[in-house]
């Protein structure tokens, strides 16, 4: 068997600790797997007095990042504290030092991306990210040498499992939205400030990581048109069900309204059960990529309507392949561990450093796509208002409708309180196919009415 690959492990928390576990109970197997044995020379952590894996001998671990950046019998650095500051100096530092990098950092590789790939190209050395997206699922490989064949030309995915639970938990035990994240935080799933998970944030930081493997653009933060699901009532819950949808946040990727029209359509022919794929013609449309991040209406019959709990899910279409689907764990201790060790084992087989070079991500050469402009992006949309249960309400709304060149596909005026209270009643509205951009000048002028007496609602349909 060849030399060992020496590897430092910066952080080990939830996720390091399960790599240290894995690497350290499991040696005999990932040597096999790796052709060689990994060998964890380092252990670095902020306290060293906590209780680790006892599995994990004591003399290797130290809060001194440097001495193991520098160690010579460590070939990989696998960065595992999180952040964007620390963290970024380690995988800069290490890269600088002649080792190769694992990370499971989505911020930092969504904030940093092009500096650090091409600090790694300028050092000929390699970083593996399998666990920055979606945790357990080994969607980057799948993307990334797997459908290596195809162009996609979209991506749907639920990459936050605290949103996923939140939802879950709404539409099948109809909790309210604060007491299904109190449960998520009791449970583990959601962090004491929960925000970057309900925001979007955390799956928008992980759509720019696939928008990259997938279409070549560094997408940045702003050009991802993000909606989190703390605006979501339990009333529309409710009525999305009456409608026949599920209430789901998505990260979402479409190359072109063609390939978005053409994909969904035989879906809807194939009632979701037979691979399809995009004619051609459709791949011949402008090369832009319209990016975002919201709740969306997707049929109960959806494969990602059926994604539960904590999950996480990742629909591919690519034009060769068809509709392929990526589901698992998006989180936890383990199921990380499991993808940063696949990385360890593509280093110590000496897969990933080919990989890696032929992929050039985040480079400057790109792939000839473009990041659409989020308010040129067509959909249908959901529609909840509270408005005043009096003449002429519905007239006002729909004229702003119409002026904007929105049809309405179905309207639900939901009854009024019986007992005269006079308060305002829930109207629900979707509409035909719209322009983002168009909607939005609707809606500021909805909300605008006097007659309306709480924000819009709005959410866009998956069909
Ligand atoms: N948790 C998940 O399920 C999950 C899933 C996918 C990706 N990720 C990503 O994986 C990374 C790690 O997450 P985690 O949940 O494992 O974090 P965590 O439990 O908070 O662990 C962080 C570790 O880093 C150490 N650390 C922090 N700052 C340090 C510093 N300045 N110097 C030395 N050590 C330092 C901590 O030391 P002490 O132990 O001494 O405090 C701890 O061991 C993050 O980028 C996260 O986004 C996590």
């Amino acid at each position: 068997m060849s030399e060992p690959l020496g590897v430092a492990l910066i952080g080990c928390g939830t996720v390091g600790g399960g790599v240290a576990h894995v690497l350290l109970a499991h040696a005999e197997r990932v040597a096999q797997r790796a052709a060689r044995p990994i060998a964890l020379r380092r252990v670095v952590v902020r306290d060293p007095s906590k209780p680790r894996d006892p599995l994990i001998p004591r003399d290797i671990i130290t809060t001194d990042i440097s001495s193991a950046l520098h160690d010579s019998s460590v070939q990989v650095v696998v960065e595992l504290i999180g952040g964007t500051t620390v963290a970024k100096k380690v995988v800069l530092d290490a890269l600088a030092a002649g080792k190769h990098v694992v990370t499971a950092n989505k911020a930092l590789l969504a904030d940093s991306g092009s500096e650090v790939f091409e600090a790694a190209r300028k050092a000929e050395r390699t970083v593996c990210f399998e666990a920055a997206v979606a945790g357990g699922v080994p969607v980057i490989r799948a993307l990334g040498e797997s459908l290596a064949a195809n162009q996609v030309t979209a991506i749907q995915a639920i990459l936050n499992g605290t949103s996923n639970f939140i939802l879950t938990a709404m539409a099948e035990r109809g909790l309210s939205y604060s007491s299904a994240l109190a449960e998520a935080q009791k449970l583990g799933y959601a962090e004491a400030d929960p925000t970057l998970d309900v925001d979007g944030s955390d799956a928008a930081h992980k759509l720019a990581i696939l928008a990259q493997i997938s279409f070549g653009v560094a997408a940045k933060p702003h050009e991802i048109a993000r909606q989190g699901i703390d605006t979501i009532d339990a009333m529309d819950i409710r009525f999305a069900n009456e409608l026949g949808y599920t209430i789901k946040l998505l990260a979402e990727a479409w190359t072109s309204e063609e390939a978005r029209n053409a994909e969904r359509g035989m879906r809807n022919k194939n009632n979701g059960q037979e691979p399809s794929s995009v004619p051609s013609s459709a791949l011949r449309a402008p090369r832009s990529v319209a990016l975002h991040v919201a709740p969306v209406l997707l049929r109960h019959t959806d494969l990602l309507a059926q994604v539960r709990g904590a999950y996480n899910a990742v629909l591919v279409y690519g034009d060769v392949v068809g509709e392929t689907l990526y589901q698992g764990p998006g989180a936890g201790r383990m199921p990380t561990a499991s993808s940063v060790v696949a990385d360890l084992i593509d280093l110590g087989v000496g897969r990933a450093q080919r990989t890696f070079a032929a992929a050039r991500l985040w480079s400057r050469e790109g792939r000839g796509f473009t990041v659409e402009p989020p308010e040129r992006v067509r959909s249908r949309f959901y529609l909840r208002l509270l408005v005043a249960d009096k003449p002429g309400v519905l007239a006002d709304i729909t004229r702003i409708l119409a002026d904007e060149e929105i049809s309405i596909s179905s309207l639900v005026q939901h009854e009024a309180q019986e007992d005269g209270s006079g308060a305002p009643v829930p109207l629900v509205i979707v509409t035909h196919y719209a322009a983002t951009g168009r909607f939005r000048k609707a809606l500021e002028k909805i909300n605008r009415l006097t007659t309306t007496s709480a924000p819009a609602v709005f959410f866009s349909m998956g069909d």
